[in-house]
């Protein structure tokens, strides 16, 4: 398998492509990352987003292509600034391989527009082709060598046998008109030549007329054009001081402050110049067809600029990304492994406030618990970690000071969105269909992120139904990162060797009668000592004192009775205790197999690592 397969119940929940609140907004993980200049760039982006690759070595080509583009500032500037003028090339080709059934003027008019956008797409080709200097990349090179293909040459050439060499793109309606009327060279046809002699002897009737208008009525009139109305005249309401508008104007519209109009001379003019313009078209036809049909036959060959243009697009759009915030290359290797990593989709937003955050996953600790009250940043921690993991495998650098992946083949979630009206199912249904997918399909490659499981039913029934599905997910190695708000899991769940607790730190400020809870974004190891939260949220949102004292007595009771039951036994610290030395012989195998420390710095390190066993150990005597 050579991509990493999300459902699109993942692909909803992680706002891949749109965002759930503002389906307008393209605050997603796809607009984030969308620095593209053409179209093409941008559906290849988006279907990379929704489908990353998982083939290392294709998506270390790709990564080196960006650390070079980052390297090279001047070529990355020139290659972004020849890919911005770029037409939808894939839209060209639709169009040029369609044969019509009849012919039409329409068509005969639309296919000298096409020659017309070909003949400037390869000449931005051209011009993209010399931005590529100073680049050794085996990637940019292959991109390169497909924009080098002697048969796009050999299309060019075609093209100015039969188009005017000074024959251009042009985006005003009117100057393409005029670009259309003069494409095909002169000497294929008499009659063309005869016809569009007819064209610029009306046009240049029309302005001689139009010229007489503003002398005879002293007026400042101004020729306008439209595709659909061909020319007509307009003069701003403020220069006519007064004065009426002379009855041969027809036809007059107001928009704000301009009046448009026009006269029986004009329309009748317009219309000679459109008929004279079909017989240009359809003279035109036969030798524009036969280009056309040539360059069809190779019309493979533009598929594949098109595509190397898109790559090459997506690529300096990540490059781009490098250049506005700080990101870095991530590495593969068997260990999930991130330093100050942030939300991609969040650090923005907040970008002086944003708290990074550390990750680390190995075989040894693939299960993560993680706790924290309400608003603690739980969900955004999760996100951050499948959203770098789906960055990193479509070969862009990752918000982070360091980032090591592994390799993920399927990536699963269950992320609680209350809202599936749509659906017609409850919370808790949902809840549990997403989770039996995930169960049934998981694997030892996958990457699964839980938020918050077990919320719809009675609480018991809900931690019992989360405790099986942890017991059943700690059957794979798969990376699973879970939160919940059932303390009792980071209890329970710890006599597995490879679960991991960490908590989001918050600090409870109490002054008199007044609490405050700072959050400080933290990710923490360990569990909270204080689950108390809920009840000091209460209070900090108004509760009745009565009902928050009556809330504390029930709710420490309980823990109380739970606790007792737990300390008569010294298993706990027996298994606490071997974890911790599993832990340490995984760590130490892990340094062993991809350290590049030098030999002080290791050994510093490791001195580090044994001071930290130290502690932890004593801790359990
Ligand atoms: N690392 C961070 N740095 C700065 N702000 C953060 C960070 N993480 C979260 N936040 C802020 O906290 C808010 C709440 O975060 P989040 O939704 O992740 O909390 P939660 O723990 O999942 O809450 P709940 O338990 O209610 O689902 C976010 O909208 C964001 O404003
Ligand atoms: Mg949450």
């Amino acid at each position: 398998m050579y991509y990493l397969c999300l459902d699109c119940v993942t692909a909803r929940n992680l706002e891949l492509i749109s965002n759930i609140n503002n389906p307008r907004s393209n605050h997603s993980l796809y607009g984030v990352l969308n620095n593209t200049c053409t179209p093409m760039g941008a559906r290849l982006l988006r279907t990379n987003t929704l489908q990353p690759l998982s083939d290392v070595t294709t998506i270390n080509m790709r990564l080196d292509a960006v650390e070079e583009l980052i390297r090279h500032e001047e070529t990355f500037f020139a290659i972004r600034t020849a890919l911005k003028p770029f037409q939808d090339i894939d839209h060209l080709i639709t169009a040029l391989i369609q044969v019509p059934k009849k012919p039409s003027v329409k068509h005969a008019e639309q296919s000298i527009n096409n020659v017309i956008i070909l003949k400037h797409t390869l000449n931005l080709i051209k011009l993209l082709k010399e931005s590529f200097t100073g680049v050794q990349n085996s990637l940019l090179d292959a991109i390169y060598s497909l924009l080098t293909d002697l048969r796009l040459e050999s299309f060019e050439e075609r093209i100015n046998d039969v188009i005017n060499e000074d024959i251009t793109y042009a985006k005003s309606p009117l100057a393409l008109r005029n670009q259309r009327c003069y494409a095909v060279k002169a000497g294929f046809n008499g009659l063309l030549d005869v016809a569009r002699q007819t064209y610029k002897e009306t046009v240049d009737d029309l302005n001689e007329m139009i010229d007489q208008y503003r002398e005879q009525y002293q007026l400042p009139i101004k020729t306008q054009f439209s595709s659909a109305a061909g020319f007509y005249l307009s003069i701003n309401i403020d220069q006519l001081e007064d004065k009426q508008l002379p009855l041969t104007f027809i036809n007059v519209k107001k928009k704000r402050k301009i009046l448009t109009f026009t006269t029986l001379e004009v329309m009748k003019k317009n219309i000679k110049i459109s008929d004279s313009l079909t017989e240009v078209y359809l003279m035109s036809d036969k030798t524009i067809e036969d280009l056309i049909s040539e360059i069809r036959s190779g019309i493979c060959v533009l598929y594949k600029a098109s595509e190397s243009i898109a790559m090459l697009d997506m690529l300096t759009s990540f490059a781009h990304q490098c250049t506005v915030s700080n990101h870095v290359r991530p590495e593969f290797t068997d260990t999930l492994a991130i330093r100050a990593g942030r939300n991609p989709m969040r650090e923005n937003l907040y970008v002086d406030t944003f708290v990074p955050n550390d990750t680390y996953a190995s075989s040894a600790t693939n299960f993560q618990l993680i706790t924290g009250p309400n608003m603690s940043g739980k969900s955004t921690y999760l996100r951050q970690i499948a959203l770098m993991s789906i960055m990193s495998q479509i070969g862009s650098y990752v918000p982070a000071e360091y980032a090591s992946f592994r390799m993920v083949n399927q990536l699963f979630t269950r992320i609680c969105n209350d809202d599936n009206i749509e659906s017609n199912a409850s919370t808790f249904v949902v809840e549990m269909r997403e989770t039996a997918y995930i169960l049934q399909n998981v694997t030892d490659d996958s990457l699964v992120i839980i938020d918050e499981l077990g919320r719809g039913t009675s609480t018991h029934d809900g931690l019992g139904i989360t405790y099986a599905i942890c017991e059943e997910l700690l059957k794979t190695k798969a990376f699973i990162f879970f939160a919940t708000h059932f303390h009792e899991l980071t209890r329970s769940l710890t006599v597995y060797p490879n679960v991991v607790n960490l908590h989001l730190e918050v600090e409870i400020e109490e002054e008199d009668s007044r609490v405050a809870m700072k959050y400080l974004y933290r990710v923490k190891d360990g569990r909270n000592d204080d689950e108390h939260y809920g009840l000091k949220f209460g209070q900090i949102v108004g509760l009745p004192e009565d009902i928050i004292r009556k809330a504390s007595e029930v709710s420490y009771k309980l823990k109380e009775l739970i606790d007792s039951n737990k300390e008569k036994s010294n298993s706990n610290k027996i298994i606490q205790r071997r974890k911790t030395l599993l832990q340490l012989t995984q760590h130490l195998l892990q340094i062993r197999r991809s350290s590049n420390l030098d030999k002080d710095e290791l050994r510093r390190y490791l001195k580090m690592v044994q001071e930290e066993f130290i502690t932890k150990m004593e801790a359990l005597l």
